[in-house]
């Protein structure tokens, strides 16, 4: 008997959902939708005119009615509390070796402990982390599973035929165990924020240092993008600057609010580079720069009262836009190079096995960081699968080297003028520090063993000291 269920079904049709569902159907695959919203669900069924296979119900039963068996069910809800609910009344109707795939912005501790209370219950669950916004989702996300293996492959022709694509590559692999996909998720989130960032920063120059405007930015960036600067956020950015207020007449830019908002994906970045100890200064700046521009008020109080520099750039414009070009591409590396560092490292304490040349691939196209440079990166980590940080991998050692100059020429313009650039500075120290062979730490130690006796090691010689160092 032919089995008529539909191949994929798909709770929470808002705009990531709708769109999805609608790509996965353009490539021959069939999907029922549901959302609590009826008019949401409504829309969809009424898809099927269009020619795609699509089919709807806004009663949860009628809809896993829908689906063949074994079935798998892909939630495209707000991470947190919804997507236990969802869960919770999606169990009574599933059977063993049904397979679940959270597609949202999940909190990898919270994957870890849906797959496994699920597991336990004979369903696979896998979290995938899904990116590329609303375009991503209808033309061709990057998708980040992690999971069974096993659950992966059964949906594994659907999600490379709906991925985007990179040179034939589709932009999905299977990552690895557990939160693995929804980990790798989270850190595309935070070099996101950190590249922002940098961009942000480098505007800011541009416009309060020099007086360039939105038309020129435009072309600035316009340009940056046909180099080796090329990527989404970069082209995004051009496009921002071309776009005029309706109501004024005005860069629309330049009538957004300054209180940059967050769904918190960044900062659950920095919590668990602090945990396992890996530097992330670039995002953790980033973050904080979200967190300082929702004050608002009190930084219009404090302008008032806080005089800062009053030097004005008095260079040539020319070749502060040059260096500030070279200085946005290598703090872009140092940033991934932090983000990769952390896939390392979490890649050894959670046992995700991951191959950071796979993680390279898969955000070459579809995802919102997809940049030229992800290129460059997938070769390092192919020839030399186990490379610590990115900054050691010699092209990009060569890269960030050749550019330094203008980094350090552009933090000490913003510092000159009195300009915020803490992501192009935390970037540059960050490379000052990697590059030490030795840092200040020795004094750390010495200050901690003063006052807590908490011993430190010596360079010369194996073993534990302590020191009475207020000993006459
Ligand atoms: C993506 C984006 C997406 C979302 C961010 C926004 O990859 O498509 O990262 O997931 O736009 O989560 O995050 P903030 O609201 O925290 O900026």
């Amino acid at each position: 008997m032919v089995n008529q269920g539909c191949d994929l079904g798909l709770i929470g049709l808002g705009v990531m959902g709708r769109n999805f569902a609608l790509n996965v159907a353009d490539h021959g695959f069939s999907v029922a939708g549901y959302d609590l919203d009826a008019d949401k669900t409504k829309k969809l069924g009424e898809e099927k005119s269009a020619g795609h296979d699509v089919r709807s119900s806004s009663n949860l039963k009628q809809f896993v009615g829908l689906l063949r068996s074994p079935r798998a069910v892909m939630l495209l809800v707000p991470a947190g509390d919804p997507v236990d609910s969802v869960i919770k009344e999606l169990m009574p109707l599933l059977d063993k070796g049904d397979l679940i795939i959270d597609s949202g912005n999940s909190r990898f501790v919270d994957t870890d402990r849906r797959g496994k209370s699920l597991e336990e219950k004979g369903l696979l669950f896998v979290g995938m982390g899904m990116s590329g916004g609303e375009s991503g989702a209808r033309h061709g996300p990057s998708l980040m599973p992690g999971g069974p293996k096993d659950g992966y492959e059964r949906v594994r022709s659907m999600l490379e035929a709906a991925s985007a694509h990179v040179d034939g590559d589709p932009c999905v692999t299977h990552l690895g165990a557990g939160s693995a996909g929804h980990y790798v998720k989270m850190v595309h989130n935070g070099i996101e924020y950190g590249v922002m960032q940098l961009i942000a920063e480098t505007y800011d120059l541009m416009k309060r240092s020099m007086g360039v405007r939105a038309e020129e930015l435009h072309k600035i960036f316009d340009q940056w993008n046909k180099s080796e600067l090329n990527g989404y956020l970069i082209e995004i950015t051009a496009a921002i600057f071309a776009k005029q207020d309706e109501k004024t007449g005005k860069p629309l830019v330049e009538m957004i609010l300054d209180q940059a908002r967050q769904k918190g994906t960044g900062k659950w970045v920095s919590w668990d580079a602090m945990d396992l100890q890996v530097p992330t200064p670039t995002i953790d700046t980033a973050v904080m720069m979200r967190n300082l521009s929702d004050y608002k008020p009190e930084r219009e109080k404090a302008s008032k009262i806080l005089r800062g520099s009053s030097n004005e750039f008095k260079g040539d414009k020319k070749q502060l836009i040059d260096q500030l070009k070279n200085s946005l591409y290598a703090s872009m590396i140092i940033t991934y190079a932090q983000g990769l560092a952390l896939l390392g490292k979490a890649s050894e304490v959670y046992q995700y096995g991951l191959n950071l040349e796979a993680v390279a691939r898969i955000w070459r196209g579809g995802c919102i960081i997809r940049a030229a440079l992800l290129e460059d990166i997938r070769s390092a980590y192919r020839n030399q699968g186990d490379l610590a940080n990115l900054l050691l991998d010699s092209h990009f050692a060569d890269e960030v080297m050749k550019r330094q100059d203008d980094l350090r020429n552009v933090v000490r313009s913003g510092v000159h003028c009195g300009l915020p650039v803490p992501a192009l500075m935390a970037s540059l120290a960050y490379f000052d520090a990697y590059r030490s062979a030795r840092l200040p730490a020795n004094l750390v130690q010495a200050q901690r063993d003063f006052f807590g006796s908490h011993t430190y090691e010596r360079v010369d010689t194996d073993g534990v000291f302590h020191t009475q160092w207020d000993e006459s």
